[in-house]
């Protein structure tokens, strides 16, 4: 049998002597593979005496943790060194400035809708919402649009077949045509007082310049004890001349017809039309919104006693609003998700509209 010391010497040499990783594990199996040196002597125990074998089993497996704890240390000191060796190297230079990156932009009307919800917001309405299938009677019947209307027409309307057979015209399901309904369904949740906000989609069957198929309303409900038309008139003005960031913006109310408002207005804002191009601000005036005091018939139908509270309600085109705010010339571009037109009226996504924060840019 070898000398054990001389063994370890050699092999501890070996270890220290390994140049990298491949060189170690050559090392290691040389020493205590199946076929290395340390197995090796470790086979040949079996041919001595026992005092002797013991003895030199003892040696050898002493021998055999020192060289597998060489050979650990040895490692850990090589992979540390690897990974300093890369640390030096890699560094990452944090002053460089981003690359540009490709950014997306917000469409138009999400942004009238948010700017129109911070507007109402600040003034402390809430949002609900309600479903773009409805059915006949909260589109119409709730409110006192009665079946002979030419609202209900079919060329003016999106019908579907109800759910129902047995429900009858109250239960036919249609598109909504405006977002009026949501008043409804918001005054059956619950008892007043009510005030709301409804941002959403509404559909109706026209299809030019100015009118699609499916286009956004945001509707407005406020009723309470002692609501009257001088809020309406207030918080419409207000809202004009915020949304459009034009404190002296000439705002006018004209009597008109609604059946679900008594009495009804439309409300105008002032405008010029010099050469063809329409501005917001000045002597000539263009309509925005529909609004009017809460029919007594419609809180009625809600189980909301008339003699005891009454209110107002609103609606506005968001694409209309967005138009005239923007200067997009021609709706249908809204709906034709053209990224150029997107890059050329979109906006900046983490640019949140807030009335602090300003509406306009
Ligand atoms: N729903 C009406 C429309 O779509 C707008 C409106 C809402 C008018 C509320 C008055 C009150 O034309």
């Amino acid at each position: 049998m070898e000398s054990v010391d001389k063994l370890r010497e050699e092999l501890l040499a070996a270890v220290e002597a390994a140049a990298d990783l491949d060189a170690l594990e050559q090392v290691r199996v040389a020493a205590l593979g199946k076929k290395g040196r340390i197995t090796d002597q470790m086979k040949g125990l079996g041919g001595l005496d026992p005092d002797r074998r013991r003895e030199a089993g003892q040696a050898l497996n002493a021998l055999k943790d020192a060289v597998a704890e060489a050979l650990d240390a040895r490692k850990a000191a090589m992979e540390g060194a690897a990974l300093d060796a890369r640390l030096a190297e890699e560094r990452i230079d944090v002053t460089l400035p981003a690359r540009p990156e490709e950014t997306g932009r917000i469409h138009p009307i999400s942004q009238v809708i948010d700017e129109i919800v911070a507007v109402l917001g600040d003034m402390g309405f809430a949002i609900a919402e309600g479903p773009d299938v409805e059915d006949d009677w909260h589109n119409f019947t709730a409110l006192n649009i009665p079946p002979d209307h030419p609202a209900r027409q079919e060329h003016d309307t999106f019908y579907l077949p109800s759910a129902d057979e047995n429900d009858g015209e109250q239960g036919r399901m249609v598109l909504r045509t405006h977002t009026s309904p949501v008043q409804i369904r918001t005054m059956q949740a619950g008892p007043p007082p009510y005030r709301v906000i409804v941002p959403g989609r509404t559909y109706r069957c026209d299809y030019d310049a100015t009118h699609s198929p499916m286009f956004h309303q945001v509707e407005g409900l406020l009723v309470d004890e002692k609501t009257h038309m001088g809020h309406l008139k207030g918080c419409l003005i207000d809202f004009c001349r915020a949304f459009f960031g034009m404190d002296d913006l000439p705002v006018r109310f004209r009597p008109s017809y609604f059946p679900f408002t008594e009495p009804s207005a439309e409300v105008d804002i002032g405008c010029t039309r010099a050469g063809g191009e329409l501005k917001i601000g000045g002597g000539d005036w263009l309509e925005v919104l529909g609004a009017g005091m809460v029919n007594p018939n419609v809180l009625r139908n809600c189980g909301v006693d008339p003699d005891k509270y009454q209110g107002f309600a609103f609606g506005m085109g968001v694409e209309r609003m967005a138009m005239l705010k923007y200067g997009v010339p021609d709706l249908r571009t809204f709906y034709e998700s053209d990224l150029r037109w997107l890059r050329h009226y979109g906006f900046a996504a983490l640019d949140v509209p807030t009335l602090t924060g300003g509406l306009n840019r």
